[in-house]
């Protein structure tokens, strides 16, 4: 973990965050295999024990309707203001130039395909016979869009490696990395506007949403100033964390997500520019899916 990141996400929220982000950043969430999410996050003892810096809208920053370049705490002009800049040998010019994003990150968020809803763990949750055909017309989806893909990253959680596997068959370069990930697991994001009243206690949002929020600035920024061409990252997991990620990204009220619904299987594709402007091209796209094959319950 770099000094700069190390900071500004103590500048960015709680220690609380920082602390899920130094997980995920010490590569935590690497390579580890499927297991219940309790297990893994009881191992943070701290973070039951703050309040999050999100559950009062606190993160959402108040920009009355303006657009704030800085939400990745990754604008090069507001970082160039801070103690950085004080050598005096280097060309401040150059140096901010090194420092300025060139990319375009374009990152495809896919909701894993339908499953089997009576089983009793996450481990009998696999696909169904119809999850498996859908998880192939994603495959092929995606395939057929021609992108130069970088990486697969997926949820540790069954069904969404499961979807990632069948996924990665369809890519054309068979050497993108797929990158199993904990942080991205199903959860309960953040107490919905209008509130449901068969959701869940306060204290799943309170873990939960201190876990998706670190999947959210562990994956969601722009570009770093060494990536020199646009990427294409394709990311496996699931509804809440996508819709999350969405309200999040775009700046509108995360409280929000729960008011839109995406098909099993489904595209949601953002890009953020170097400037650190983002667009959603795409949200919960499942019309390349024949209609008998998208699941409406
Ligand atoms: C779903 O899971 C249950 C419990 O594990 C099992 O009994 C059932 O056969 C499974 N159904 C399908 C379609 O795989
Ligand atoms: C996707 O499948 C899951 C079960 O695997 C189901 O609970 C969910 O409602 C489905 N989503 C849609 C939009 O049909």
């Amino acid at each position: 973990m770099s000094y700069r990141r190390a900071l500004t996400l103590v500048a960015g929220g709680s220690a609380v965050l920082a602390l899920a982000a130094v997980a995920a950043d010490s590569r935590w969430c690497f390579g580890q295999q499927p297991r219940e999410a309790a297990g893994c996050w009881s191992r943070v003892p701290v973070l039951q024990a703050a309040q999050p810096a999100w559950t009062h809208g606190s993160h959402t920053p108040s920009t009355n309707g303006q657009w704030d370049f800085n939400w990745d705490k990754r604008d090069p002009s507001a970082l160039s203001n801070g103690k950085k800049k004080e050598s005096a040998t280097e060309d401040p010019s150059s140096e901010q130039d090194n420092s300025k994003p060139k990319a375009t990150r374009n990152i495809l968020l896919i909701r894993h395909s339908q499953y089997n809803l009576s089983g009793s763990c996450d481990k009998e949750r696999i696909l169904t016979p119809l999850g498996r055909e859908q998880a192939e017309l994603t495959g092929q989806r995606l395939a057929a869009l021609g992108l130069k893909y970088d990486v697969l990253i997926h949820s540790s959680m069954a069904r969404a490696t499961e979807t990632a596997h069948i996924i990665s068959k369809h890519l054309s370069d068979p050497d993108v990395a797929l990158v199993s990930c904990d942080l991205l697991r199903e959860g309960a994001p953040i107490e919905p506007v209008p509130p449901v009243t068969h959701w869940k206690p306060d204290a799943v949002y309170h873990e939960d949403g201190a876990r998706i929020e670190a999947a959210f600035r562990r994956y969601i920024h722009r570009a770093d100033p060494k990536q020199k061409e646009d990427s294409y990252e394709i990311i496996v997991c699931h509804a809440n964390v996508i819709r999350y990620f969405v309200c999040r990204a775009l700046q509108f009220p995360p409280e929000g997500w729960l008011r839109m619904g995406l098909n099993n299987g489904s595209i949601t594709w953002l890009t953020i520019r170097p400037s650190g402007r983002v667009a959603l091209r795409t949200l919960g796209d499942a019309g390349f899916m024949p209609p008998e094959k998208l699941t409406r319950t």
